[in-house]
């Protein structure tokens, strides 16, 4: 396993390994995850599925945003259920939208994500971001709300990675950008992921995102419909005819197919 390979620094000093038993979520009354069983392991794991099948509802229950019932374990530990001791055990979320402080600098940005980090470490931690994100240094002093989508994106993860978690969350990080920048934001994904940091990203592209994917889970309505390898992930049924507009012979619809399990190989 390599972690901390040159040419990217910050991140965890352990990878995460996430259990999740029957999680059930929702907003008030209204649940939008029920049974949720899932496994992300140390790597890259992809979530997909259409418009409101509640993988942002997945990873705020994960980020304590919302209420969750079932059973959460991080490396065997039972996940707290606040979001300030969640992101204190390792676990940071880049949400929809990115959630920036348009008025303040990069800089700034960058050292808001390091509130868990001691004052004088801080200094070290974002040169370590500008070394990760070499882009990011030639912006230090703009604000944040005068970059590009996908610059302001980058700044996202920089800030998240600047607590060092063991377990990244993204909630669509390409969402809006041009395909240019989708490559770079999920080449970026995939180098955290190699350096050692758990990655555990929801993504609406469906080729690009199972391309660099280890594992991937697809939600539909609220439920698990199809789990497994990247790779045969790609080639299964339900993505490829929900999701990669293959041609099928018969109206199987993404919402009606049945769990299928595509086998996990040896090597994942
Ligand atoms: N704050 C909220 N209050 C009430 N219902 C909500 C809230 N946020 C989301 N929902 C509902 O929960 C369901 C799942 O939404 P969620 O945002 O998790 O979907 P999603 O898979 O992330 O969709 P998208 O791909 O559009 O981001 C939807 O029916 C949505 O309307
Ligand atoms: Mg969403």
């Amino acid at each position: 396993m390599m972690w901390h390979r040159p040419g990217f620094t910050l991140g965890g000093a352990r990878e995460a390994h996430l259990k999740v038993r029957n999680l059930s979520a929702g907003y008030g009354p209204m649940l939008v995850l029920r049974g949720i069983t899932l496994e992300v392991k140390p790597g890259l794991t992809v979530i997909l599925g259409p418009n409101g099948a509640g993988k942002t509802t997945l990873l705020r229950a994960l980020n304590g945003l919302i209420p969750r019932g079932g059973e959460v374990l991080l490396d065997g530990d039972d996940l707290p259920e606040k979001t300030h001791e969640i992101v204190k055990a390792g676990v940071a979320l880049v949400a929809e939208g990115r959630q920036l402080f348009p008025q303040m600098t990069v800089t700034e940005n960058l050292e808001l994500g390091a509130w868990l980090v001691p004052k004088a470490e801080r200094p070290r931690r974002i040169e370590q971001a500008f070394n990760d994100f070499p882009k990011l240094r030639e912006r230090a002093q703009q604000l944040a709300g005068t970059m590009s989508g996908g610059e302001q994106q980058m700044v996202a993860v920089a800030r998240a990675m600047m607590c060092a978690p063991r377990l990244l969350m993204l909630d669509e990080p390409s969402l809006g950008l041009a395909p240019r920048m989708v490559d770079e934001l999920l080449s970026i994904a995939r180098r955290i992921a190699d350096a050692g940091t758990t990655v555990l990203m929801v993504e609406q592209n469906v080729k690009k995102a199972l391309a660099v994917a280890d594992r991937g889970y697809v939600l539909e309505r609220g439920a698990l419909v199809a789990s497994g390898p990247a790779k045969l992930l790609a080639r299964s049924t339900v993505v490829r005819e929900a999701y990669l507009g293959a041609a099928s012979s018969e109206t199987t619809t993404a919402a009606r197919a049945v769990q299928q399990t595509v086998k996990e190989s040896a090597h994942v």
